[in-house]
């Protein structure tokens, strides 16, 4: 079973940057889209100005959400400029889809995670291919062996500066990125989390 918060001390001082690049608390308007039992309000968030946690589970937390982040969190894209995406894998279809539903002008912040273990083994959508180019690659080296599993992670540095490259295409410019944070989940599993500063153009 994967663990909610393997590594809460990291991705809590993650969160606190993330405000400080914000300007504090007062100026954070958070929007959690994997938000569990509330956790990261508690220890990062229960001071923000504005807080609207999602998920798809009824956790009995009072005032979440309960319903598909990949419907209700880009329907709020203009109303937050902290998107928490604490996926169990690789949340970056949701970060698109979020950031291409803003129109409001500013500084945001988009708070995430990489599962690399799942990029490794091919579990993650063919949306990493496309983005990576490689869909083609990949095609012939499923046909070729009995595994389909790709070494990913070679390129994964990549992968993420081919992202970035994509949010300027949407129309941001890409302030700091925080990317060395890392942990291992419940199952042995390497994450990094990300915190990238995006200003809407
Ligand atoms: C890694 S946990 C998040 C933990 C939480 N941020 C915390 O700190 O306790 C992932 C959460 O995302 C929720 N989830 C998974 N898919 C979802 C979806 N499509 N929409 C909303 N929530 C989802 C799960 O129910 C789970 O609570």
């Amino acid at each position: 079973m994967p663990t909610d918060n393997s590594s809460a001390a990291r991705k809590t001082r993650l969160r606190q940057i993330a405000i400080e690049w914000l300007g504090g608390p007062s100026e954070c308007r958070v929007l959690d889209t994997f938000a569990g039992s509330g956790f990261m309000r508690s220890a990062c968030y229960g001071d923000c100005k504005a807080y609207l946690g999602i998920d798809i589970k009824d956790t009995g937390t009072p005032g979440q959400l309960i319903g598909d982040n990949r419907v209700l969190a880009p329907a709020h894209a203009d109303h937050f400029n902290l998107f928490d995406c604490d996926a169990y894998n690789n949340p970056w279809i949701l970060c698109d889809d979020i950031l291409q539903q803003r129109t409001k002008k500013g500084r945001i912040v988009m708070v995430t995670t990489c599962n690399a273990i799942r990029l490794l083994m091919g579990v993650s959508p063919g949306y990493h291919w496309r983005k990576l180019g490689l869909s083609e690659l990949i095609k012939f080296r499923q046909a070729n062996t009995k595994k389909g599993a790709f070494p990913i992670l070679r390129w994964h540095d990549d992968f993420i500066r081919i992202v970035l490259t994509d949010w300027r295409s949407l129309g941001f410019d890409i302030g700091r990125c925080i990317r060395t944070i890392s942990a291992r989940s419940g199952v042995g599993h390497k994450v990094r989390y990300y915190a990238v500063e995006l200003f809407k153009l």
